[in-house]
């Protein structure tokens, strides 16, 4: 493999760093992992090579109109199937320490259950071992939304509790081929997003005649059994591993002081991180909340069901990009356009006041957005999400940042290579988040690693090609592919550089 140029800085020699001169009372401790993230379907290409059977992605992206807003599909994306020593090397070459990346399941087991594809198992092996080899910790997630079709067709995938046997055989296939040199693992990415999405892809594959508002709890029914049983399983083959799922969703603060709003974000709690990280974490069953509007629909869980999902996890890892501001549907500051999914727990989100990027799936008008990370940094809001993360469900366990990063408003509308590569917007996202952990982190809350969106540009789910989250680009317009260090990854290194004991 031959290494990639050793640049280090884009900057002239002695510029000052953002995060310089270096606060002496913070710092990240010697073990601390930082780290890239991507996920298969987003990153690998490759989509009908060596085997792998297709997932409800290449329905989604090929077969329904309209679905992808640049109507474009992940069959070639970033090509990491082919490019991953290059890719593990690219990252190795900047000093991060983990890569997290997912397996396909429907490239490891074609048809979600049944027979295991080795040439699947033998490529994800030489991924763990270039890892190694370059001293990159690999961290593996079982399942980032590429469900196996074929699960979709026979029983509606998620939306049955046929899937839980099917995952959990999945989840010992992997654990038997990789166990021996993964010890951080996930079971599922970001529950609350694919289970309400799920009467999309419903929708489109057959008709389960379940309503609509029942679907997500249904598939967050499976989810739960799914990974609490996938954690036991794997915590009695690899003693040693973490294993963990990753939960998601911004900081909530209330649009006003009133008593309304206060208890819209209570309700957005419990209707996101709660649905799953209160059973996971604090009860082994559902909330108040979700428990009042899943009894008509849901059968409650077993006791044994219920020991199992308490505690099945040995960190509480969470994508934390942001902070929302949520109000009362009838506080009158503006229209609701959030409170039909839950009825009987109406709460809205300013869905204007979030992220950045430059299309509907990530917010349109950032200028105006006052969480910006120009106008409004994460010093303002992560140590207090942070804390309360710590306080309310990961307690005395281990916090992980799984996730965190930003699509820079106008980047897929640069035109110049020496423009594209300079993103000091995400590089300000960058060095204002690694203030904000070292904040918390010195009052104590326990943030053990860090995963930042993304390795480089890629397939961004519905958005498609569209919203760019990358911290290298890709020319997707050129046949290799080839990638280019954007500035804030430099940047992002560079912070632990100067703040890693
Ligand atoms: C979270 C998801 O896990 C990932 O797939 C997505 O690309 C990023 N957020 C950015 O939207």
């Amino acid at each position: 493999i031959p290494p990639p140029p050793l640049y280090y800085s884009p900057f002239p020699t002695g510029a000052q760093h953002p995060m310089e001169p270096k606060n002496e009372s913070w710092s990240f401790p010697k073990d601390f992992w930082w780290g890239v993230a991507g996920a298969s379907y987003q990153i690998e290409g490759a989509a009908k090579a060596d085997g792998r059977g297709p997932s409800i992605w290449d329905v989604l992206s090929h077969r329904v109109a309209g679905f992808i807003h640049d109507n474009t599909t992940a069959d070639i994306s970033d090509n990491n199937y082919y490019m991953y020593k290059q890719d593990i090397a690219r990252v190795a070459a900047l000093g991060v320490k983990a890569y997290s990346f997912t397996l396909s399941w429907s490239r490891i087991m074609p048809f979600g259950r049944g027979p295991v594809n080795e040439v699947a198992i033998a490529h994800y092996n030489d991924i763990i071992s270039t890892c190694i080899e370059y001293d990159v910790i690999p961290m593996v997630t079982l399942f980032h939304w590429d469900l196996p079709l074929a699960l979709q067709d026979t029983y509606g995938g998620w939306l049955s509790e046929n899937i839980v046997g099917d995952f959990v055989a999945y989840a010992k296939v992997a654990y038997a081929a990789f166990g021996d040199r993964v010890d951080h693992w996930f079971t599922v990415n970001e529950p609350i997003v694919f289970c309400n999405d799920y009467p999309l892809p419903a929708m489109y594959f057959k008709n389960f005649s379940i309503p609509n508002a029942h679907q997500p709890f249904l598939c967050g029914q499976s989810v739960l059994l799914s990974h609490s049983q996938a954690y036991q399983v794997g915590k009695a083959m690899m003693p040693n591993a973490t294993i963990s799922y990753k939960n998601n969703g911004g900081y909530k603060i209330p649009q006003t002081n009133s008593s309304d709003d206060a208890l819209a974000v209570q309700r957005a709690w419990d209707f996101n991180e709660g649905w799953f990280s209160d059973p996971i974490f604090l009860t082994g069953d559902y909330n108040a909340a979700v428990k009042a509007y899943v009894s008509s629909f849901l059968r409650p869980f077993t006791a044994s069901e219920k020991q199992t999902i308490l505690g099945s996890a040995d960190s509480y890892a969470h994508d934390a990009y942001t902070a929302q501001f949520y109000f009362a549907p009838d506080s009158g500051v503006q229209a609701c356009i959030d409170n039909t999914t839950h009825p009987l727990y109406p709460t809205c989100a300013n869905t204007s006041y979030t992220y950045s990027a430059q299309d509907g799936g990530w917010l349109v008008g950032a200028a105006a957005d006052p969480l910006s990370p120009w106008l409004h940094k994460a010093t303002d809001w992560l140590p207090a999400f942070l804390h309360y993360l710590a306080d309310t469900w990961a307690k005395d366990l281990p916090i992980v940042v799984s996730e965190f990063g930003f699509a820079e408003p106008f980047e897929s509308s640069k035109t110049l290579l020496q423009d594209i590569l300079y993103d000091p917007i995400r590089s300000s996202y960058f060095h204002d988040y690694m203030r904000a952990m070292l904040m918390a982190m010195s009052e104590g809350v326990n943030v053990v690693g860090c995963l930042a969106w993304s390795l480089y540009d890629n397939y961004e789910w519905a958005t498609g090609f569209s919203a760019k989250f990358g911290m290298q680009y890709v020319n997707f317009t050129d046949p290799a592919l080839p990638r280019y260090y954007k500035a804030s990854f430099f940047e992002y290194a560079r912070a632990f550089e100067i703040y890693q004991e």
